[in-house]
């Protein structure tokens, strides 16, 4: 079963991303580390393309993803014009202390008195914007942006004299083309299922891990997993861990539940769900097909 998203909110989005664009000097889009292509809007790369606006891609998450996967998706990134990409993880404070300088220098033009670099925080939900953004704030804002439908008026939130944050939605939801994608998201919590695909995201999430981290999964779950295939890892899971419904017969909702769990906590290790090369591929397979 494809996951798939409503493109009502996405125009509604979309408007209020380009009228911010206006005004906006510096895009950063936040994506997941683990997923940065899955994670990417293209609307973000159109509407400031339109704008020639320059964009800071700021792969968050960075603490629950493979690092040298990472490095790839940072040097795919950088290689593209207007676009600088950093590493980040919200659970450590003095990556995102980093992140002011770095705007400033991707704006050099908006730094005199009464010029502020003015910008705007985008991503796809469950990224780590509020978190990135309250961090850089050093206070919390209210979630603003989370309801595309209701119109509020514009605040500008000063880091210093020199920087400004709009609070307007830079909420965008993804844009699923790929089915790969859509289960993608829903491992990482971007979009929300029911729990018949709960388990299908489960076994497509224990496919990736069984083939890229086999030996982490091992750990984890102290079993031997030669042979198995992503339905069999969550079967598994779920008889080791004694998952059982009315019967005796095997919980298998509640074993794909612990395996999202431990990816999304990272309890299993740092990984990564795709890679520069891997989307490469996928793509072109799914052209092909
Ligand atoms: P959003 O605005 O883009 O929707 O994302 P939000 O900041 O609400 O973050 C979504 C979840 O991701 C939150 O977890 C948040 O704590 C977590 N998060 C944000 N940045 C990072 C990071 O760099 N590393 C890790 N490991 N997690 C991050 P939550 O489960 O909703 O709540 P919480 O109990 O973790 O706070």
């Amino acid at each position: 079963m494809a996951i798939q998203w409503f493109p009502g909110h996405m125009n509604a989005a979309r408007k209020k991303a380009a009228e911010t664009m206006e005004i906006t000097d510096l895009v950063i889009e936040v994506l997941d580390a683990r997923l940065p292509g899955a994670s990417s809007n293209p609307m973000v790369e159109e509407l400031r393309l339109h704008r020639q606006r320059p964009c800071l891609k700021i792969l968050n998450k960075s603490d629950l993803a493979d690092p040298r996967v990472t490095d790839a998706w940072l040097d795919c990134f950088n290689g593209r014009s207007g676009v600088h990409a950093v590493a980040v993880s919200c659970r450590h404070p003095a990556e995102v202390a980093r992140i002011p300088a770095l705007c400033q220098k991707l704006v050099p033009h908006r730094t005199g008195p009464g010029k502020p670099a003015r910008m705007m925080i985008m991503g796809i939900p469950n990224v780590g914007k509020s978190t990135l953004m309250n961090m850089l704030l050093k206070r919390r804002v209210a979630a603003v942006g989370d309801e595309p439908a209701v119109t509020k008026s514009q605040q500008r939130l000063y880091l210093d004299r020199r920087m400004v944050l709009t609070d307007t939605p830079g909420l965008l939801w993804p844009k699923i083309v790929y089915p790969d994608d859509g289960y993608m998201l829903a491992a990482s919590h971007a979009v929300g299922v029911n729990a018949l695909v709960e388990e299908e995201v489960a076994a497509f999430l224990g496919e990736i891990l069984l083939n890229r981290y086999p030996d982490l999964v091992k750990a984890r779950y102290k079993m031997p997993v030669d042979g198995l295939d992503g339905i069999a890892l969550v079967e598994e899971i779920a008889r080791k861990r004694g998952f059982k419904i009315r019967g005796g017969e095997l919980d298998v909702e509640k074993g794909a539940h612990a395996l999202l769990q431990d990816y999304r906590t990272g309890a299993i290790g740092r990984v990564s769900l795709e890679t520069p090369d891997s989307r490469r591929e996928m793509i072109g397979s799914f052209a092909e097909s």
